[in-house]
């Protein structure tokens, strides 16, 4: 799957607003407290997620398959970051060499079931952290509302399950099936929602939603899809839209022999 620049541009806005602000804390407190952290993001796009996190001694690796984005990405973000054209669905080949933490946004909805649970083994062998947000949920509801908008959001969601970059995509249940798969691994993980809610403010980016949503519903055979789309568009400029999204933050949970403490002696 490609995504362009400009897309990716238009919703980083959204996406920053969007993001749960106590998760994100707490990711900067982590890389705070490392000495000297590595992050690996992957499907890096142009680095929204290292933008989102903003200034932290970490060093930062930018993995993703298109050559076009990550060029735009080290144009953005200066020579000191490393960026690696790779297709992440070859796990045993991410760079996870000396990783503190792991990051992605917007990348777990497209992920298979298999993918993920091959990509926590690797990480629960090196301990490393992960912070994937922005993953959709399914939520999608516009204000005022429209009679095409339930069948219109069934047949994206629907779609969203189909086979994207990583095999059958989990969709909507990708960020909790993620959730679910580090808790087996013994790591602790918060999740949060983190929504778009956009307004008339964001019609541009509105505009481009409801056509790629009409695009994908159409696919799957709705042939309302293009009059849902005409009536969404001429109506953008007044419309409310939320779209869900959630935020996992999975962290190793501390060794046994770390939380032990000597006992007081006695006198
Ligand atoms: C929705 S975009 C998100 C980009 C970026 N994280 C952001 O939030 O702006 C998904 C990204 O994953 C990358 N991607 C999708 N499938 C991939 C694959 N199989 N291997 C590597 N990168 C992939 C795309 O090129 C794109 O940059």
């Amino acid at each position: 799957m490609s995504f362009s620049s400009e897309w990716l541009d238009l919703r980083e806005k959204a996406d920053i607003a969007a993001r749960d602000a106590s998760v994100l804390a707490e990711v900067r407190r982590f890389l705070e407290q490392a000495s000297a952290p590595v992050v690996v993001d992957l499907g890096s796009g142009t680095g929204s997620t290292l933008r989102a996190i903003g200034s932290s001694h970490a060093r930062w690796r930018l993995v993703d398959h298109d050559p076009v984005l990550l060029a735009e990405a080290a144009r953005r973000s200066g020579p000191d970051i490393e960026t690696v054209e790779l297709d992440l669905t070859r796990t045993a080949d991410i760079p996870f060499e000396s990783a503190t933490l792991v990051t992605a946004s917007a990348l777990f909805d497209l992920a298979s079931a298999s993918w993920i649970d091959a990509l926590a083994d690797r990480l629960v062998t090196s301990q490393t952290g992960l912070y994937a947000a922005l993953s959709y949920d399914g939520i999608l509801e516009w204000v005022p509302s429209d009679p095409g908008d339930d069948a219109i959001r069934d047949a994206f969601n629907a779609h969203q399950r189909g086979e994207k970059s990583f095999g059958p995509a989990l969709g909507p249940d990708g960020a909790g099936y993620l959730a679910n798969a580090m808790r087996k691994r013994g790591y602790n993980v918060t999740t949060a929602r983190s929504p778009w809610r956009l307004g008339p403010a964001d019609a541009e980016l509105q505009r481009a939603l409801v056509t790629g949503i009409a695009k994908a519903a159409g696919e799957t055979g709705v042939e309302s899809a293009d009059a849902w789309r005409a009536r969404r568009l001429a109506a953008a400029s007044q419309l409310h839209c939320t779209v869900g999204h959630l935020d996992v933050l999975a962290l190793p949970a501390p060794r046994p022999d770390a939380l032990h403490m000597p006992s007081p002696r006695r006198t």
